[in-house]
């Protein structure tokens, strides 16, 4: 089985975990934009969805896709996120930030009554870190200065698309810190989120509820014990 057919099966599961009618978090990334698809046939088979995207990429998919949205600024009662991620750890923890929407992702991660991470196995780690550099997003002003106190957690990366400096969908630059393995992620998480010029951090600490991983002997549901 191909990646791709790790995450689409990944995908699919998470459909399973909807309510009947609702509203749904919409993920970032490629596997979150399987979910997405396959949401969308739901939708067009007449169920009762709605969705809040977490990018302007999954906006435009779910708008594609005949999915009602929600607006941008709420207050939103979400029944369900599905999104995916670039690293879950044996706690269930997970990095997030491959794809610079970390602050939308953890914004409506936040306002959701439970929370759906799909990933295929390669995103399994025994800690945060041992294949991830953490993900920050940053204010343009000041932002050397904002690196410079990042460094303290280890190298901080400009993310670069196309040779300039990749630009989220708040307006914003994303550092990539190298911490290596991460012993306490939800300290290092407010140690960075209290640095001024932090927008937001990829760390998603006790925020995944149902983790889906699809591996070569077929789906695992992992849950906190
Ligand atoms: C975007 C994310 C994505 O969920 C994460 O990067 C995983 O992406 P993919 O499913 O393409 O591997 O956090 O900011």
């Amino acid at each position: 089985m191909s990646t791709n057919e790790r995450k689409l099966e990944a995908a699919k599961a998470a459909l399973a975990h909807l309510p009947e009618s609702g509203v749904v978090g919409l993920g970032s990334g490629s596997t979150a934009t399987l979910f997405i698809q396959e949401l969308g046939k739901l939708v067009a088979a007449g169920r009762k969805l709605a969705g809040v995207p977490t990018s302007e990429d999954s906006r435009r998919l779910a708008e594609s896709l005949g999915i009602p949205l929600l607006d941008d600024v709420g207050p939103w009662q979400i029944d369900v996120c599905v999104d995916g991620a670039d690293e879950v750890s044996d706690d269930l923890d997970v990095i997030k930030g491959g794809g610079g929407c970390q602050t939308r992702e953890k914004i409506i991660n936040h306002a959701s009554g439970f929370n759906v991470i799909i990933v295929d196995d390669s995103k399994l780690s025994a800690r945060l870190g041992e294949k991830w550099a953490v993900p920050v997003e940053v204010l343009r002003f000041g932002e050397n200065t904002t690196r410079s106190r990042l460094e303290a957690f280890g190298p901080a990366t400009l993310r670069l698309r196309d040779g300039a400096p990749w630009i989220t969908d708040s307006g914003n630059v994303i550092y990539d810190i190298a911490t290596g393995p991460i012993d306490h992620p939800a300290k290092l998480d407010a140690q960075m989120l209290a640095i001024p010029g932090v927008v937001e951090t990829g760390l998603f600490v006790g925020r995944a509820n149902l983790v889906l991983v699809a591996g070569p002997d077929g789906l695992r549901q992992l849950k906190k014990q």
